[in-house]
């Protein structure tokens, strides 16, 4: 391989995403390295003493990895339509014992400033971003401080603005990944075009070394995206039944089911277009939904969360891309290896 990446060490050009909400953990992004890959500790969501210990956990294994952070990017809501929409789902949080009208607006940038403190005071080998492009300047001071800096684009045009801004690599996501797109344009759904095609239209446009990442679940998806021009892959589905996910209990067992539920791109769960398995909080609410990250997130977390413990799939978010049916109950360093078959 011969990127970046390549003087971090990675050998297996099929890297770990970050997994934010608890498939992410400290001892997936170790195993990968330790299968010659690289993960990605998943910032957003978390405050700063955890991102602390778990970058301090993985560091101390010696092992090169990346720090992912969600860039503040708010899409303020509407408060009629954020009342609305509360008003909708309420029974929905009431058969867990949630109380959603007692929950305001909060549109918070997820501790952004903290975090870029803490790594340009810390410095980890690689960061990457999501959901928008941060200031050149942060960029230049994370390349000063020695760090890879990554960016996740879902479209050429995105491409050259990343471009533009000085990042070192370039994430490029189809619509087909789990969970949220990166895409800076969150009040549009991301055009579904397959990864192949988005590689070369992104490659056609600027010349940064890109890792392929949305819905990469075979080998031979893998060596088409390498084939289309990225120099890695980049999975995240296929990890999130590996043994060291964090993902919960509902979650992993949504996947297998028997039922094929498929997966549809929706901002019912948080506000910002996301693909997950389809349930009855996507059937029922991904219509009503209004735009507007992070309010509507903050307004269905505690609902998710008791519906987690409840082990109740269906008022869940429960990501996925469209390779889900192919995820394996294996250790991280396998999954990995397995799609590197054809390489
Ligand atoms: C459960 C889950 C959580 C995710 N969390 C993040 C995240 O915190 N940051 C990020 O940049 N991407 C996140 N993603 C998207 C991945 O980085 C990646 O683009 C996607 O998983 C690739 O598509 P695949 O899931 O089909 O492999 C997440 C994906 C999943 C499935």
């Amino acid at each position: 391989m011969n990127s970046p990446l390549a003087d971090l060490g990675v050998r297996t050009p099929v890297l770990a995403a970050p997994m934010a909400g608890g498939p992410g953990t400290p001892a997936l992004v170790v195993a990968a390295a330790q299968a010659d890959s690289l993960g990605f500790l998943a910032a957003g969501y978390k405050d700063v003493a955890t991102l602390t210990e778990q970058i301090a956990e993985v560091r101390d294994n010696g092992v090169p990895f990346g720090v992912n952070l969600f860039v503040p990017s708010p899409q303020p809501i509407d408060p009629a339509a954020f009342q609305d929409y509360a008003r909708a789902i309420a029974p929905e949080a009431h058969a867990h014992g949630v109380d959603v009208r007692t929950i305001g607006i909060v549109e918070d940038d997820d501790r952004w400033h903290e975090k870029i403190e803490l790594l340009l005071s810390q410095p980890v080998p690689a960061v990457s971003f999501t959901f928008a492009l941060p200031d050149a300047a942060v960029i230049r001071s994370l390349r000063a401080a020695g760090t890879l800096v990554i960016q996740t684009v879902t479209s050429p045009a995105e491409a050259a603005q990343a471009a533009e801004a000085g990042v070192d690599m370039l994430i490029v996501q189809a619509s087909a990944a789990g969970g949220h797109s990166g895409t800076f344009t969150p009040q549009h759904t991301p055009a579904s075009v397959p990864l192949p095609q988005l590689l070369a239209a992104v490659r056609h446009t600027v010349s940064l070394p890109l890792i392929g990442a949305g819905g990469l679940a075979t080998p031979d998806q893998v060596a088409g995206a390498l084939r289309a021009g990225a120099g890695a892959a980049m999975v995240g589905t296929a990890l999130l039944r590996a043994d060291e996910a964090g993902t919960s209990l509902p979650h992993r067992t949504a996947l297998t089911a028997p039922t094929d539920r498929g997966t549809t791109v929706t901002r019912a769960f948080t506000g910002r277009p996301a693909r997950a398995l389809r349930n009855h909080f996507t059937e029922r609410y991904s219509d009503l939904a209004p735009g507007g990250y992070p309010a509507v997130h903050h307004l269905t977390s505690p609902m998710r969360r008791a519906a987690t413990a409840a082990q109740d799939p269906e008022r869940i978010n429960l990501w996925a891309g469209t390779g889900y049916r192919q995820t394996r109950a294996e250790s991280t360093a396998r999954i990995l290896q397995g799609l590197t078959t054809t390489l």
